[in-house]
């Protein structure tokens, strides 16, 4: 493996592998950016290893994507291709003369294939993700003497699968082993990034990755928007000169909730986003013509004040509606395309990272809605199991929900860490 050098807690970790005290269940827990990918997969390569040739092992990630980018391009890039290589295609891998399965957890057809397979070990990136009957039939596969399961994670609701009926579950307690890592364990990391890493997490995403706490999501979603929110703003003198992309984004509204625009400009570096303008219009009674004619006119302003609109990006639902802009906008030579949709707290955690890390502005005088929005969003304090947007008309999510689509599509341009 050349030379490496692990970091204290890793070493520890080793330690307890090389005194032969892993349990059946192995749980690296804890921080971003903390190691235990890094050490998770020497850990688990040095395992197979030594473990018979001929029994078959699986790696597994949310999906196949996630795995290779997280784990088997970082596993060939420690052990080299000599001793491990792999075909996303195949669905296989070769670690030291093993064969491995790879999975996608999310895959719904995944847990069926696996139903009747014995394991000799499995190795699963960002378990909370996993939905459970996946990890259930997953243990359940490990059926031969001494087969292991080593997984990483971060932590997410206290009343997550995971953390209610296995973390914490006393009856596992000789089978599971669980070990936290925080960020600050990571001593291979440079100073000045732990620093900018720490400060785009805000609220409960500082909680949970940073901190490496489970905890739940209360109270208001965009406080560290609220707390300032004359800090975000900028006047329309002191925009860039341009952008790499203009989009704006629309929400179409139902019973009782009214339509949302929102144009959004990124910067050409794609490091900086800029609402620009957003509108709301009352969905009640109003023909669709009337409303391609309002979009029209916010198309129109927007082109004639900024000389560039990329496309309009529109809630994917409503096809017919989609199809009838398309038609109006056309004079224009404006662009629709379906919003993206993104899971809902993807995209809450990228808006809030770029406005921690100061890569958010807005035209204060010109985005009223998007403001009350980021004021009066808040968590859903009545949901188990996963955090979620209250939604329930006391607060904006149409106006949320059109921001979003105008830039979700870059996400992974502008958060390093997200797919
Ligand atoms: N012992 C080490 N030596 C060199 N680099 C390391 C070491 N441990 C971790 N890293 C690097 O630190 C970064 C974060 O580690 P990672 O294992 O991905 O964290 P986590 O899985 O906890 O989010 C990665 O770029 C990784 O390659
Ligand atoms: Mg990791």
């Amino acid at each position: 493996m050349g030379k490496i050098a692990f970091t204290a807690k890793q070493n520890e970790l080793m330690c307890t592998f090389k005194r032969s005290e892993l349990r059946r269940i192995n749980i690296l827990q804890g921080s971003v950016s903390a190691g235990k990918t890094w050490i998770s997969l020497i850990l688990w390569a040095l395992w197979v290893a030594m473990r018979p040739p001929e029994y078959l092992y699986m790696m597994c990630g949310k999906s196949l994507q996630t795995l290779k980018r997280n784990c088997l391009l970082p596993l060939q890039e420690l052990i080299g291709e000599r001793n491990f290589t792999f075909s996303l295609a195949a669905k296989e891998g070769r670690l030291f003369g093993r064969r491995v399965m790879l999975e996608g957890a999310n895959d719904g057809r995944s847990e069926g294939k696996i139903r009747g397979i014995t394991l000799g070990g499995a190795y699963c990136d960002e378990l909370t993700l996993f939905p459970k009957d996946f990890f259930v039939m997953l243990l359940s596969r490990l059926r031969v003497e001494g087969a292991k399961l080593i997984a990483t994670t971060n932590p997410d609701v206290p009343t997550h699968w995971l953390k209610t009926e296995y973390l914490d579950n006393d009856a596992l307690c000789g089978s599971l082993l669980s070990v936290f890592f925080h960020i600050d364990d990571n001593t291979t990391l440079p100073a000045d990034y732990v620093k900018s890493l720490k400060k785009e997490y805000t609220g409960v995403y500082y909680d949970r990755f940073i901190r490496g706490d489970w905890v739940v999501a209360n109270g208001a979603i965009y406080k560290v928007f609220s707390d300032a929110p004359r800090s975000y703003d900028i006047k329309s003198s002191d925009l860039p000169s341009g952008f790499e992309y203009l989009n704006i984004g629309l929400d179409f509204g139902g019973n009782g909730s009214k339509h949302a625009l929102c144009a959004t400009g990124i910067s050409h570096d794609m490091q900086k986003i800029y609402a620009l303008k957003t509108e709301r219009i009352p969905a009640a009674d109003m023909t669709p013509q009337a409303l391609y004619k309002r979009v029209y006119n916010f198309c129109e302003d927007v082109l004639k004040r900024y000389g560039k609109l990329s496309a309009v990006y529109a809630d994917s639902a409503e096809q017919t509606l989609i199809a009838g802009l398309r038609q109006a906008l056309r004079p224009i030579g404006v662009i629709v395309k379906n919003s993206l949709k993104r899971e809902i707290n993807d995209r809450i955690r990228a808006t809030t990272m770029l406005m921690a890390g100061g890569r958010f502005r807005l035209v204060s005088g010109e985005c009223g809605t998007l403001i009350d929005a980021f004021r009066g969003a808040v968590w859903n304090d009545k949901i188990i199991g996963k955090e979620e947007r209250l939604d329930d008309g006391t607060s904006d999510i149409d106006t949320l929900d059109a921001f979003e689509y105008s830039f979700e599509r870059f996400i992974p341009q502008l958060i390093r860490s997200e797919k």
